[in-house]
Order: structure tokens, then sequence, then C-alpha cells
């Protein structure tokens, strides 16, 4: 299959040589081409530049005129918990009454409310309910996904979402990579033994997770009133064992330490990171670790957001990622989170792109293969409604401008 995109107005993010995150200064500069093409086939780029070297192509390729449009690589995702059972708008009147996300938690709502639906509702039913969560995602632009479990906490209904997980990537085109987080909360049962809960995670689940190949990370949600520092090395270490590297929530409630211990066992991405001050970005620097903020949580919570600018002032790189789940973040709109960024944490728009793509890949382990508009790369990217301007997308912060998506080089329905 062979797709051309020809009379682009803008082609938007484009490597010539592919680099694997862009940082500091870097993320202010985006590289685009204007009145481009884009050549697609068997499912990955092969070619793109400007409309005087468009090349002759056969007949039976598919061709589409962009004029007056753009076209971007595809969001990608690298934080969600879109596989989860119902939803959770009693709480969210909850708190706009005025109680807080942890003492929702502390009265078995939140977390462990979404876990006791889970847990009552058929697998097939809860991949039903999660395919119309992706679908819509694919709809918004989103072209690579990283979705975790959690909202299991027993060894059958992690594995059961897991599953779910795996069945989604099998069944439909977009991207997706897997997160083992058993440690998400500690169920009501071993409350006041959370480190018997620990020795579950760590003794029981992670060999079956592994054993069937169900995830690409483990997390844990270390943070006050989930878990402490040792409890996440000591499972960080294990899943290491078995092959997964970590992604963590961390300083989303408080200066957790989970920054500092998540840099020290080299994880991927360190995600939220609300309290974040100079000894966290002194960790962060010259790390592997890309530190991913999820400003739609801190937006529906009402909660502060993390220092973008003095993250990236002092040298870091930023993804972004929409943290879609019930309690946090009831939205997996990308173009939504780059618009947070841009006026609450004041990003630029090529700051933004760039945390929303190439950094996000990185931070679900992409970035060779999604993330730009490189050769080679898988050709996951969407058409835009005509617009003048790329910064026109985070500003825009609620109209839909995607005209057309392709995924792995196919029109998406
Ligand atoms: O990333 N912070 C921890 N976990 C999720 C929220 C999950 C929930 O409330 O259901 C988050 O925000
Ligand atoms: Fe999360």
């Amino acid at each position: 299959m062979t797709i051309l995109i020809q009379n682009i107005k803008k082609l938007v993010q484009v490597e010539e040589t592919p680099r694997k995150w862009v940082t500091g200064a870097d993320m202010a500069s985006l590289n685009t081409i204007d009145n481009a093409y884009l050549l697609m086939q068997d499912g990955v780029i092969k070619d793109f530049g400007t409309m005087d070297s468009v090349p002759k192509i056969h007949q039976s390729a598919q061709v589409i005129d962009a004029k007056g449009k753009m076209v971007f690589p595809s969001y990608c995702d690298s934080h969600t918990h879109l596989v989860y059972a119902g939803s959770r708008e009693i709480e969210y009147v909850d708190k706009i009454r005025g109680l807080s996300y942890e003492e929702i938690a502390k009265r078995g709502g939140g977390i462990l409310n979404s876990a006791k639906l889970l847990h009552n509702t058929p697998e097939d039913e809860l991949y039903n309910q999660s395919l119309q969560r992706v679908n819509e995602i694919i709809s918004l632009g989103t072209g690579a996904v990283e979705i975790k479990s959690g909202y299991g906490l027993t060894v059958e209904d992690e594995l059961k979402m897991l599953r779910v997980i795996r069945r989604l990537r099998e069944t439909t085109p977009i991207t997706i990579k897997s997160t083992f987080l058993g440690a998400h909360a500690v169920p009501a049962e071993y409350k006041g033994r959370q480190g018997e809960y620990v020795d579950l995670i760590i003794n029981e689940m992670l060999p079956l997770v592994a054993a069937a190949e169900l995830a690409d990370f483990i997390d844990v949600f270390c943070d006050k009133g989930f878990f402490t520092v040792e409890e996440t090395a000591r499972m960080l270490k294990a899943g290491m064992k078995h092959g997964l590297r970590g992604k963590i929530h961390a300083n989303e409630l408080d200066f957790s330490g989970g920054i500092q211990v998540g840099v020290k066992h080299n994880v991927l991405s360190v995600d939220h990171l609300e309290f974040t001050g100079n000894d966290e970005i002194k960790a962060l620097l010259n790390s592997e670790t890309m530190p991913t903020l999820l400003p739609g949580a801190a937006f529906f919570l009402g909660m502060v957001y993390p220092p973008a600018r003095k993250m990236i002032e002092a040298g870091l790189p930023i993804a972004l990622a929409s943290d879609y789940n019930p309690g946090s973040s009831p939205s997996g709109d990308m173009k939504f989170v780059m618009s947070l960024a841009c006026v609450i944490m004041r990003l630029v728009p090529e700051e933004a792109i760039n945390a929303a793509t190439i950094n996000s890949a990185y931070a679900m382990g992409i970035s060779d293969t999604h993330g730009s508009i490189a050769r080679g790369k898988v050709a996951n990217v969407f058409i835009t409604k005509p617009m003048n301007n790329y910064e026109f997308m985070p500003y825009a912060y609620t109209t839909n401008l995607i005209d057309t998506v392709i995924l792995k080089g196919e029109v998406w329905k």
C-alpha cells in the first residue's frame, strides 16, 4: 500500500537525522517543510521533500491532496490508564464540594473504587469499554499509547487488565505499550500490611506477568499515602530482573523522593512531577530518564502544576501525556494537553509539540520508530483541517482540527 500526500502547506516535525529526544533550549525549535509531499509505503515513511521534487508514483497508489492543510506526526501518549470499568463522576462532584484526592482515596473511593468496578466487569465488557476510548484517542490524533494496569490489585484482575491491553494491541492499528502497575494503591484487605502487598507483587504478580509477556514496563505510584521510596526501589529492582524497565508515578502529591529513586534505577520516565525543586532537577540532569508532565491531571484536580519552564531552562527535556483515567484525568485529548502546557505552564507551541511527539515517544521507548516524520519510521501521521500556522493547534483549544488520520500507512476509517 502506497500513499502520497501532496501540496502539504506545512509538514511538521521533520527529521533528516532522527534524535532520541529534544532537550532544554532545543525544545523551542521545530523543523518544518513548506509546500511539501510525504510518501508512505508498506506502513513506513518512505520519503518527503518539497513539491518541486515530488516523485512519480505508480497509478495504484493513493494520492491525497492536502492543499492549505498541515501534516503532523501522530501524538504519542506515554502515560494512560485507559483500560478501566465505568466512571467516577460522583467523586468529581465530591471534589467540587471540597474533598481532596487523598481524602476521597482514604474513604475507599479513588483507585479502590475503580478496582471494585473492574472486578465486577467481565473481560469482554472491559475490552469493549476500553476499545471505545482507544477509538476516541485515535480520532483525536494519537498514534501511540502506553496503557497501565493498576485497577486490578489482585493477581487475577491485574492479569485480566493486561490481557485486555494485549487484545487492544492485537485488534487496533494504534501502537500500544503495556505497563504493569500492581503498585497503584494498597487494596483494602492489605490495609496495615502494605509490605505484604509489595511481597505479593514481587513474588506472585511479577513472575506471572513476565512469563506471559504481558508487560513492557513496571510502574509504581511512589508518593505520600501510597508507596514509599524503599518499596519502590524493591519493586523496580524486581521488575528489572524480569526485564521490565521502570516508568513511575512520582511527586504528584509531595516531594516524595520518587524522582530520585527513579533516576537511581534508570527508569525510562518519571511522571507527574508537580512537586519538583532544585534537588529533583539536579537528579534528572545527565540522566536517561524523561520527566513527563500530565497537566490534564493538575487541571482536573485543581492542583499545582509542575514547574515546566524551570525544568526546560535548566536544560531538561520534557514529555507531555494525558494520564487518561477515571479519577484524575478523564480525557485523552493530547491537543488539549498541549494547550494546557502552553496556557498554564507557559510552554511555547514548539516546545509543546516536541513534548507531545518525539519526547513522549522516548518516554514509552519508541523514539526510534515514532514521534517524528523521518524516513523509515512508522507511518503514523494526521492531516489537519486548513490552517495557517502550527501555533493554531494549541491555540484553538477546543476545535477539532483533525481531517484525516493515517496509521501504519493506511487511512483510518
Ligand atoms: O496518574 N496518580 C495515580 N494514578 C492516577 C489516578 C488514578 C485514579 O484516580 O484512578 C494518576 O493520576
Ligand atoms: Fe497516572
